[in-house]
């Protein structure tokens, strides 16, 4: 099985859908691993279990601290821990605009309803009010409008006669309970299938200038429009079992330099030669900056003068 996802889990209280998400983890082939536990409260009960199973965890109380300064301190920790994902569980903190931006599409949260119904607060109160049939849990991808992201994944509970918002919050919290860790799951394995991942390559390549797209050996394979291409997508190339974006370096030192520093993520591309080095997109940790500017560089060294000049005069604008 390929590198298991990294995921800080962010609580503010009884932690209980983080010990869902801990505790399928633990089960063969779940697709991720809690590499960190964070909260803002050092009395929430989840730290304790976490430290007890062996998680890491991290603890800053947010009274007195700026939201910035709070917020940065816990996506400190996550980013030390070698988290690639964040799921909120509990965590009742508005993350930052700024925050979202960097972790785009890597941020989830649990919500207690079906959203887009009653975002925010009381949200079982607020569905026993209108009488709706049932309420629910819905897992999203974070933006920065309040509950407002993707939703990826809903489970509808039925609000029973003589409901009291407490007890439809204890059995909304069992379907939770099922929900989260199935969505996270979905949402990773979603996140490194080859597919999803061309197309992430495809955005990128596609968006330099006088970009096309062709294939190659069974490759998609980017290069300028009528000359030279920078950049290949290789899926188990001669049963390699790797999947990778292939780029143009300056030569057999660089290519020897990278792999020296990084062995799993680099790798010198077979027929490809010393011009050339494979980056692994499968280790479950892609930086698409990183790779944009890859992209970027390798189009450059084969890009014609006069759209490298377009190129800088746009970079010095
Ligand atoms: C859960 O019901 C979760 O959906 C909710 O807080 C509870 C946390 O329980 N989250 C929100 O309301 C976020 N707006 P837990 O700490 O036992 O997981």
């Amino acid at each position: 099985m390929a590198d298991r996802a990294r995921v800080a889990v962010f609580i503010s209280g009884a932690g209980s859908n983080m010990a869902a998400l801990l505790y399928a983890s633990r089960l063969p082939d779940c697709p991720y691993q809690l590499v960190l536990v964070a909260s803002n409260d050092p009395a929430a009960r989840g730290l304790a279990l976490a430290q007890a199973e062996g998680v890491a965890t991290f603890t800053l109380p947010h009274k007195g601290l700026g939201r910035v300064e709070h917020e940065a301190a816990l996506e400190r920790a996550a980013a030390e821990a070698g988290a690639h994902y964040i799921a909120l569980a509990g965590y009742m903190r508005i993350l930052t605009p700024q925050m979202v931006s960097r972790w785009e599409g890597r941020i989830l949260n649990i919500h207690p309803s079906l959203l887009p119904l009653y975002p925010g607060l009381d949200t079982h109160a607020r569905a026993i009010a209108a009488g709706d049939s049932h309420a629910g849990a819905s897992v999203h991808l974070v933006n920065e409008e309040l509950d407002g992201g993707e939703v990826l994944g809903q489970i509808p509970v039925a609000i029973l006669t003589g409901d009291t918002p407490e007890a439809l919050a204890r059995r909304v919290l069992a379907a939770e309970h099922q929900l989260y860790p199935r969505v996270l799951a979905q949402y990773v394995d979603r996140e490194r299938s080859p597919e999803w991942l061309a197309q992430q390559v495809r955005e990128r390549a596609l968006a330099l200038p006088e970009t096309d797209e062709v294939s190659s050996h069974g490759m998609p394979c980017f290069g300028i429009v009528k000359g030279r291409k920078f950049a290949y997508f290789s899926i188990d190339h001669h049963g390699d079992v790797k999947t990778a974006l292939l780029v143009k370096i300056s030569g057999a030192d660089e290519q020897a330099q990278l792999i020296e520093n990084d062995p799993e993520r680099y790798y010198r591309p077979a027929y490809f030669g010393d011009g050339w080095i494979g980056i692994r997109l499968d280790l479950a940790d892609v930086d698409w900056e990183s790779i944009a500017s890859w992209l970027q560089r390798s189009w450059r060294s084969v890009a014609p003068k006069k759209l490298t000049g377009l190129m800088d005069a746009a970079d010095n604008f």
